[in-house]
């Protein structure tokens, strides 16, 4: 059995995967409003894994006796400032939730709970992955400068995720 706090904190985790994944569409319809198909597909996918997340804590919430339960979902921005600006967003949100990943492991090694503690264990190292590419995207948007020909190409190369 699950413990209060720890199902809450599952739970609350649950709900900002969903709200990742939300804010990941968003930003795909923005890309799209703007021409830029590649960053639009690549945050399409990156949106429908932030739901495959979801789905892990919803699985475990009830493998362990505890429920999953949809509570609401903040709506994300709409528009942003530039496709730079939008990106530097995602790189901003990643880093957040490892520090949510992070926070739910300190949770459950306080209340000694091996089983949560392992699960969580894919999601820290997944959190290096994200962070990772999620870099490597914003740093090649940096090396784009004002270059229209060059966002275009970083366009066309995120297209092949
Ligand atoms: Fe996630
Ligand atoms: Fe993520």
């Amino acid at each position: 059995m699950l413990k209060p706090t720890i199902e809450a904190a599952l739970n609350r985790q649950l709900n900002r995967e969903l709200y990742s994944s939300y804010l990941y569409l968003a930003m795909s319809a923005y890309y799209d409003s703007i021409n830029l198909p590649g960053f639009s597909s690549w945050l399409r996918i990156q949106a429908k894994e932030e739901l495959g997340h979801a789905m892990k804590f919803y699985d475990y919430l009830s493998d362990a006796g505890g429920r999953p339960v949809m509570e609401a979902i903040e709506a994300p921005p709409k528009e942003w400032a530039g496709p730079k600006e939008a990106f530097a967003e995602v790189v901003a949100h990643e880093r957040a939730v490892t520090g949510m990943i992070w926070a739910l492991m300190d949770l459950a090694q306080a209340e000694k709970d091996h089983a949560t503690a392992i699960f969580l264990q894919w999601f820290v190292t997944e959190q290096v992955e994200e962070e990772k590419s999620t870099g490597a995207v914003m740093a090649q948007l940096e090396a784009v400068g004002g270059s229209v020909g060059s966002l275009y190409g970083l366009d066309h190369h995120l297209a092949k995720r």
